[in-house]
């Protein structure tokens, strides 16, 4: 039941705000991270050297998410690997492993057979999953799941913003269980997590009209770049998928720093750039960095789309378009940033009159490997 609106998509992108209050409920204990469902598994956390995130899609873009909370906050090394390339390279893995797969439906063939692969080499298994009862978590040592209420868009919106969600909590719950964090910078954390919903919620109230109006009016558009650094990257790779899935318009995302090692000599004028701009006030480094990046492309006649904190004057010059997202830490703009280029991507699909839901060639869960 679309409940009212257009499709599924729309449904799905207004409950994001749900989707991680739902993910955070029962989590959170006096500033605390405590998921229960990990209760008596710390060996899962303490006896091992190292973390490799699998999954496919959006689902690994999440992945990429996780692994600087993992890193900065549980210090644990993680690799984030797509499930399909994993099993067929004779990874070094074992005892000490911990293979974490990330999955909405719980049945992706290639994440599923990864997983297997990963517990018959050894290697400890939690699983990700959107899904109750599925087949991934079943197979695996141990489970969070995301809270995001079923998914039924072929596009993973929703699901997207709770995997990332669920893998702020677990990097928590590993950094408590391995010492690595006080129980204040826990609660600094959580607080900004729990600040998130109302903030995706403030972008779409303040922002769908104006990305639909403008998406409406790129539906010509015949490529899009999508540029970020740090958390930005998968992000950027994120928008470019969405584009791809849904509207049929070839997309790229890019490393804004990999901009001068090759894919700069694609900007021509009028090439729009949607930038991930990391915030001045907590990341100013990063920042400085992405305005000089966009000042480059600029220069050489791209169309800019910032993707920038409310009151980011910095990029004003430089920008055809901004788009505004409330201010947070910089691990927590993911969530926030990814919300108006979910709704850009589906902006521009209605606009040229696509389904949706049901984009062609593409199955809701990839049960074939
Ligand atoms: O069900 P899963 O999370 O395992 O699915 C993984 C990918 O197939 C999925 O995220 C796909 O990339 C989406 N259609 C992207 O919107």
């Amino acid at each position: 039941d679309k409940g009212g609106w257009s499709s599924f998509m729309a449904k799905e992108v207004s409950e994001e705000p749900e989707a991680v209050a739902n993910t955070i409920r029962g989590r959170v204990h006096d500033g605390i991270v405590e998921i229960p469902e990990l209760d008596g598994l710390d060996e899962l956390f303490t006896d091992i050297d190292r973390i490799i995130v699998i999954a496919c899609g959006t689902a690994a873009y999440a992945g990429m998410v996780g692994k600087y909370a993992l890193e900065q906050w549980a210090r644990v090394p993680v690799d984030v690997e797509l499930a399909h390339e994993f099993r067929y390279r004779d990874p070094v893995i074992g005892a000490r492993t911990l293979v974490v797969s990330i999955s909405q439906s719980g049945e992706t063939m290639d994440t599923l057979m990864a997983v297997k692969f990963a517990r018959e080499a050894g290697a400890k298994t939690l699983s990700i999953c959107n899904t109750q009862g599925a087949t991934i978590p079943r197979e695996s040592d141990a489970i969070v799941y995301t809270h995001a209420g079923p998914e039924v868009a072929v596009a993973s919106t929703k699901a997207f913003v709770a995997q990332i969600t669920a893998l702020y909590l677990l990097a928590l719950h590993v950094g408590r269980v391995r010492g690595a964090l006080d129980a204040e910078t826990i609660a600094a954390q959580v607080a900004q997590l729990e600040a998130v919903p109302e903030k995706i919620a403030r972008v779409l109230a303040t922002e769908q009209e104006h990305i639909e109006q403008f998406a409406h009016w790129m539906a010509d558009t015949r490529s899009v770049i999508f540029l970020g650094r740090h958390v930005g990257y998968p992000i950027a790779l994120e928008g470019a998928l969405k584009l791809k899935e849904i509207s049929y318009i070839h997309a790229e995302g890019f490393a804004a720093g990999e901009l001068k090692h090759g894919p700069i000599a694609l900007i021509e004028p009028g090439q729009p750039v949607f930038v991930m701009v990391p915030s001045p006030s907590s990341s100013p480094l990063l920042h400085a960095k992405v305005v000089s990046n966009i000042q480059e492309i600029r220069a050489r006649g791209a169309r800019i789309i910032a993707v920038a904190e409310e009151g980011d004057a910095a990029v004003l010059p430089f920008a055809d378009e901004v788009l505004r997202i409330p201010l947070a830490e910089p691990l927590f703009e993911p969530l926030l940033a990814v919300v108006p280029l979910h709704i850009f991507a589906m902006g521009l699909a209605t606009a040229k009159g696509l389904d949706v839901d049901q984009p062609r060639n593409l199955a809701k869960s990839v049960t074939v490997e």
